[in-house]
């Protein structure tokens, strides 16, 4: 306990200075001679801890996203101890505390509904409880992004520990990455060039470890973007899960953010305009999953740093993609992490990045990268011999989208990258799905697949239906990309030609409501277009006609989503979650 003579800080006061420990924001719960701080004490002993273990140290929150159904944070119990043993360490006082699971694979209608929730709750844990500073366990796709958003409307010293990549999948002596080749062998299975025992080999060699996709999918972008945020350790995004190497990073996040405190090193201390941008160059020359844009706009947005999807299309001109992994590459996180890792990407990167950005590691991002050496010029490839010179996301426009949608065209065969076809139109997942792989749908290759309703209110929650199916029939001739567009998302380890994120979505009101079948839509990549030749007077027609689909949820959480949800240009964040006068300190009475 502090010494009593020692001032309380009042709520008015700034969280956190350098006066020592009378300045934790814990020791308003702890150091007063009152009642309260009386039965705050005494509950700690209930709880076995003395005076010693626990007063006047910073209270370390470690917010575990575990579950039983959290097939990516396996290990994340045992992470939890490492934690700790850092934090007792460097004398803080950890306390785990649960958060939201939200598994990837099992959480629905998709994981995306519950992003808003879990920031929301990791906002209001730090707050309500006598915390000084945080580390945030999460990795699988959309943790990520809440654990920072709400750490972020926080603002108390918060540090990202990656929950790493899982082993290389294997098949017999194929290395399989997920998603990326679940999609490739699914389609050998629909066109009948894959048995079913084959598939049950894949299904049980894909995913043999505790740990995120080993592609550059969400997890590992976001992961990487964190790192090059300034929000996770140096070298972590890309430790495998199961290394001896992730225990110690663990530990060392739980010494870390113990400084971290003393030094009031907050989310605002850290970020900024330029960290954002430097997040962004990453992920371009990753080739990263489209789903960073709306995380990254989110954070952004709650951090008051401006960050627009213009910018994602200007810094997708300007940087190469040079890193050689799955889905647009060859190679896995385990080769990244082996190659040198995040430091050693953006070690190549450096005359794109801003230096002077501050880190959780203490020092600046040049200080981070100063010394990092790309060990393998195959999985990090050159400046000067890149995997593409530029197309990590592009971001396009056009009458049928107005406010922007995106394309990763690495991802696409390039014949399609200019193309004009009828369009076939879906007006929800289940009409696609009754009739898609239907021959008397007379679906042509050359037709533009297009899916409505399916995004951030339309669905709701924008799912990872972007990658829209190729019908069966077109798959047993061969085909095997198509163009195809929605409102939708798609998992970062997907790959076609797919238009992504349409804004205003069909639910909405947007002209992807008004796509008829038979209507002719023009995509040219190179002009960053997306057109339906459609006379302006019959879409006013047509929109006139158009009335808004039934609501799905009329109360609960799902009410909340629909009601308050922003468009994928606007980070899908809750309205009132952006940022705002500040949020006042609770009252300790
Ligand atoms: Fe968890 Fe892919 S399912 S990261």
């Amino acid at each position: 306990m502090s010494d009593p003579r020692d001032p309380v800080p009042s709520p008015d006061q700034p969280l956190l200075n350098r006066r020592g420990a009378s300045a934790l924001r814990s020791q308003r719960w702890f150091a007063p001679d009152d009642l309260r701080s009386f039965g705050h004490r005494s509950r700690l002993r209930q709880m076995g801890y003395s005076a010693a273990d626990a007063e006047g140290k910073p209270v370390i929150a470690i917010l575990n996203t575990w579950s039983d159904l959290a097939q990516c944070h396996g290990h994340f119990r045992e992470r939890a101890e490492d934690v700790k043993r850092g934090v007792w360490q460097a004398g803080g006082f950890p306390v785990e505390i649960p958060v939201l699971s939200l598994s990837e694979m099992f959480v629905k209608p998709t994981a995306m509904f519950y992003r808003n929730l879990l920031a929301l709750e990791v906002e209001e844990v730090l707050r309500s409880h006598p915390i000084d500073g945080a580390v945030l366990m999460g990795g699988c796709d959309k943790t990520v992004p809440a654990l920072l958003m709400g750490a972020i409307s926080a603002d108390l010293p918060s540090i990202f520990l990656p929950a790493g990549p899982m082993l290389a999948g294997r098949y017999r002596t194929t290395r399989l990455g997920s998603g990326t080749d679940v999609w490739k062998y699914w389609a050998d299975r629909q066109a009948g060039v894959l048995d079913d025992c084959a598939m049950r080999q894949i299904e049980e060699g894909i995913a043999r470890s505790p740990g995120t996709c080993m592609t550059m999918g969400t997890a590992s972008t976001m992961a990487a973007v964190a790192e090059a945020l300034g929000m996770a350790p140096s070298g972590s995004a890309t430790i495998p899960a199961v290394h001896s190497a992730h225990a110690r990073m663990a530990s060392l996040c739980g010494r870390r953010v113990v400084d971290m405190v003393w030094e009031g090193a907050t989310p605002s201390t850290i970020l900024s305009a330029a960290s954002f941008i430097n997040a962004v160059v990453a992920d371009m020359a990753l080739c990263g999953s489209t789903n960073a844009i709306i995380h990254l706009i989110a954070m952004a947005r709650r951090a008051g740093a401006a960050l627009a999807l213009d910018d994602f299309d200007r810094i997708s001109r300007e940087v190469p993609v040079i890193a050689n992994l799955r889905p647009a590459g060859e190679y896995l996180m385990e080769d990244f992490h082996d190659a040198g890792g995040v430091p050693a990407l953006l070690a190549r990167l450096r005359d794109h990045l801003a230096l002077d950005c501050r880190t959780v590691d203490g020092g600046t991002l040049g200080d981070a990268i100063a010394g990092a050496e790309v060990l393998s010029d195959e999985v990090i490839r050159p400046i000067d011999r890149p995997l593409a010179h530029a197309g990590g996301t592009f971001v396009l426009r056009g009458n049928l989208a107005p406010d922007g949608c995106v394309i990763k065209p690495t991802a696409a065969e390039p014949r399609l990258l200019s193309h004009t076809g009828p369009a076939i139109v879906f007006a929800s997942y289940a009409d696609m799905k009754a009739r898609i792989d239907r021959e008397d749908q007379g679906i042509t290759a050359d037709h533009v697949i297009v899916l409505q309703h399916a995004g951030p209110i339309g669905a709701p929650g924008m799912p990872e239906w972007g990658m829209l199916p190729i019908p069966k029939p077109l798959l047993r001739q061969g085909v095997r990309d198509m163009v195809r567009i929605s409102d939708a998302r798609m998992s970062g380890t997907s790959y076609g030609t797919c238009v992504l994120h349409v804004a205003p979505e069909a639910a909405v009101g947007g002209t992807l409501a008004l796509v008829r079948d038979g209507d002719l839509i023009e995509l040219d990549v190179a002009a960053r277009t997306l057109h339906v030749h459609v006379s302006d007077e019959e879409l006013a027609a047509r929109r006139a006609e158009w009335s808004p689909p039934p609501a799905r949820h009329e109360r609960g959480y799902g009410r909340l989503f629909l009601d308050q949800t922003t468009q994928a240009p606007d980070g899908c964040d809750f309205r009132f979650m952006e940022r705002g006068a500040p949020t006042p300190e609770p009252d300790i009475f």
